[in-house]
Order: structure tokens, then C-alpha cells, then sequence
């Protein structure tokens, strides 16, 4: 596990951009991506960057339960509005939260996952170290599904939302098993509030109730830190 600590989330999305850089220059085709503030700036990177995307799949973590595409709040438009309308893909991937068949959705994206193999996988994580929506408790061995969202997330995703009663309460998401077949995964964190998840994910055992800890089993992973996220970790960790 290669741990990089940058100087603020800019740096880090440069940091992340040259390992996608490296990655498709050695062939990389498949990119997993994540939603939330964390990668924004790395798809502003990505966007200004001249890098060409159009031989690239993309297949994102999850989606909400229940909101429609063009829904200001749903993942489809977080990803429209902050990569796909600017940079071409070759075919870009999102869980429909909106399907009749939630259970056939799930199989439906398993298949997707299945066909294009993740090279590099973006990921976040939550302030209970969920990545993806994976919920402290989600197995690691899972495949997409239906979960519930914890309070300490739908708390922390309500800032996108005018009231926290119209945050969904739950996602379509990717599994964790699913998430660790990626090759390459590369986990950003920054600022203070994140410090506690990543010192657990990063120090502590690799145990359920700290999903991104099973990054502790995977041969190939770089945390992108700030000074902030990166405040508890040990210097062992970070020597
Ligand atoms: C959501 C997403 C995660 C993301 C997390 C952190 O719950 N499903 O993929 O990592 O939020 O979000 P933020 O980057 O805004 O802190």
C-alpha cells in the first residue's frame, strides 16, 4: 500500500490523475468511479486535462434508490454535469435506482462489472468508512445490491438535499467483493472529518464494521491524503 500525503485536495486530484494517466498508457480500459465532493476536483483535472477517454468505460459505485436520472440530487446527473458532458467516454456505467426489478438490476449490473474488469477503481469513503454505499456490516465478499443507508451517512449526504427527509434512504450499490476485484484501487480523503475512518481503515483490523479496511488485503492501493484526513495516522503508517 503506497500512502501519499499532498497538500490539499488539488494536489491530490493531480496525484490521481497521473496514476489514471499511467494506468491507460499501460493499457488500462475500464475506470471505476465515485460520486461525492472527494473526486470532483479530479474530474475537473480530467476535464481540463488532454487526456483522451473516448476508448474508456467507465462504471461508477452506486446510485440512489428511487430518484430519477435527471434528478438534480441522483449520481446520473452528479456525473453528467461534472465529467460526461464534458469529457467523451466510450460507455459510462450507473446502477438505475429507478428500476422496477431492483434485484434484476443488481444481477444486470453484476453482468456489466463482470464483462468490463475494473482497472483502476476511484473510491471515497464515508465518514463510517462505507466505500461505495457498502454500510459497516456489508460482507466483503458481496456482489451490487440494495442497502440501507445509515443515519451517519443519509446525515452526511443532506447537504445536497433541501430537507433531510428527501435524502433516499436507500442505493443500488456495487459490493464490496465486487469493488477489491478492481486492479489498481486508488482511496482519497481529505479534510479532518476523515481522519478517524482512515485511521481505522488504514491501522485498525480488517473487519466488516470498517468496510474500506479490506483495502488492508489488496495488492495494489494508493491513499491520497491530506494533512487533515491523514492527522491520526501513525508515523509507522506513514513512513
Ligand atoms: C457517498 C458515496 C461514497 C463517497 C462518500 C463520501 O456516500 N456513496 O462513494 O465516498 O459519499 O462523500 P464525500 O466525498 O462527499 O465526503
Amino acid at each position: 500500500m503506497e500512502i501519499i500525503v499532498v497538500k490539499d485536495n488539488l494536489e491530490g486530484a493531480k496525484k490521481a490523475l497521473e496514476i489514471i494517466k499511467e494506468g491507460m498508457e499501460q493499457g488500462a480500459e475500464v475506470l471505476g468511479l465515485a460520486t461525492g465532493s472527494t473526486p470532483e476536483p479530479l474530474y475537473e483535472e480530467i476535464i481540463k486535462s488532454d487526456l483522451n477517454f473516448e476508448n474508456m468505460v467507465s462504471i461508477n459505485l452506486d446510485e440512489y434508490v428511487g430518484l430519477d436520472k435527471d434528478d438534480a440530487q441522483s449520481y446520473h446527473y452528479y456525473m453528467d454535469e461534472k465529467l460526461f458532458s464534458h469529457k467523451k467516454f466510450k460507455e459510462t456505467h450507473l446502477p438505475d435506482g429507478k428500476a422496477d426489478d431492483l434485484a434484476a438490476e443488481c444481477k444486470r449490473y453484476d453482468q456489466v462489472i463482470e464483462e468490463n474488469p475494473i482497472d483502476i477503481q476511484i473510491l471515497g469513503i464515508g465518514h463510517n468508512a462505507h466505500i461505495g454505499f457498502n454500510e459497516p456490516g456489508a460482507p466483503f465478499d458481496g456482489a451490487t445490491e440494495v442497502v440501507e443507508l445509515t443515519e451517519s451517512t443519509i446525515n452526511a449526504n443532506k447537504r445536497y438535499f433541501d430537507h433531510v427527509e428527501d435524502v433516499p434512504t436507500e442505493a443500488v450499490s456495487m459490493g464490496i467483493g465486487s469493488i477489491v476485484k478492481g486492479k489498481k484501487m486508488v482511496l482519497m480523503a481529505f479534510g479532518a472529518e476523515k481522519a478517524e475512518a482512515i485511521k481505522n481503515t488504514l491501522e485498525g483490523d480488517v473487519t466488516t464494521d470498517v468496510p474500506a479496511s479490506i483495502l488492508q488485503k489488496h495488492d495494489d492501493v494508493v491513499v491520497i491524503l491530506d494533512e487533515a484526513a491523514a492527522s491520526k495516522l501513525s508515523e509507522k503508517t506513514l513512513a
